[in-house]
């Protein structure tokens, strides 16, 4: 690894355009505390500025993904604490994992290589794409030491996992592999733990080829547009698709148009347009 920036609970190393960054409390199998949820915002928006970040992978260090929210120092320790405390966490908490990581600027990818539960759903879930090794155990734990489950866990499994597979899930506690997490569509794929961060670089070098503006207006594209009416969602999608346009220094469309209708060098159905400015790297 070339670079590295280091927080106290978060570590992101930069590698061909791929910002890895890494839940990093293994003894508490990542659980995500107060301290980690603020490191998070302050490493999103660090990497919204940089360009060695083409595309974001979240993951866990050691053997787990995250083991959700702590319940010490999130739930326990909060309980006591002044109530504008008590609204800080929870503003904070949610600010990365969904406000911030759901609509993010550049593309994202959940690396789920172990243990993924509870709250660790929402950012998991906010992330654009997905893949999770074979071997890893989810489950939605809060039935089991009797609470719902918080934040936003239900409203995001609602966006990818279909109602009874769901309901399942949140009202027994089971744990399931990540070979059921991509069949449910919780994740995109499951592969072997030992070829994980191999096929994770492989979607982000696929992702880093693509117009980086184009990307995030059709990512943010669908992830609005689900929330509208049909009528309100194509007046929106043309004013992105012509946002896109207007913002986009390397003028893809005419690019990839050239390259199809006058060069006859590329057909767009089966790969992307050849780009004279590449992405971070
Ligand atoms: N919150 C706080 N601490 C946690 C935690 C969590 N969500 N998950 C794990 N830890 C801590 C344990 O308390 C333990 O700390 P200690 O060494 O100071 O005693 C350490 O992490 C290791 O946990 P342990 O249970 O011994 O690890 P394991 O590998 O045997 O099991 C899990 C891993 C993830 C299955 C288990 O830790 C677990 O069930 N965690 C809770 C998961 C959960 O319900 N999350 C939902 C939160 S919304």
């Amino acid at each position: 690894m070339a670079e590295e920036l280091s927080w106290e609970t978060v570590r992101v190393e930069f590698e061909n355009g791929i910002a890895w960054v890494t839940l990093n409390r293994p003894d508490k199998r990542n659980a995500m505390s107060p301290q980690l949820n603020a490191e998070m915002i302050e490493v999103l928006e660090t990497l919204e500025a940089d360009d060695r970040a083409g595309v974001i992978v979240l993951t866990g260090s050691g053997e787990s993904f995250s083991a959700g929210m702590d319940l010490k120092e999130y739930f326990r320790k909060v309980d006591t604490a002044p109530e504008h405390v008590q609204l800080k966490v929870r503003r904070d908490c949610s600010m990365w994992q969904w406000r911030m990581l759901r609509v993010y600027s550049k593309p994202t990818i959940a690396m789920v290589n172990g243990w993924c539960f509870g709250g660790a759903f929402v950012p998991l879930i906010a992330c654009d794409l997905a893949i999770a090794s074979d071997e890893a155990q989810f489950g939605l734990s809060e039935v089991n030491w009797g609470i719902p489950p918080g934040n936003l866990v239900t409203k995001a499994l609602s966006e990818v996992v279909g109602y009874r597979n769901a309901l399942m899930y949140i009202m027994t506690g089971n744990t399931f592999n990540g070979v059921e997490a991509a069949q449910m569509g919780l994740v995109n794929s499951s592969v072997p733990l030992e070829k994980l961060r191999e096929a994770t670089v492989e979607l982000a070098e696929n992702l880093l080829a693509k117009n980086p503006i184009v990307l995030r207006a059709a990512k943010l594209g669908f992830k609005h547009s689900r929330d509208m009416s049909w009528g309100q969602a194509e007046d929106y999608l043309y004013a992105k698709l012509e946002q896109s346009q207007f913002l986009d220094p390397e003028s893809g469309r005419e690019q990839g148009l050239k390259q199809f209708l006058d060069d006859k060098r590329i057909r767009p159905g089966l790969q992307t347009y050849e780009r004279s400015v590449t992405t971070a790297g």
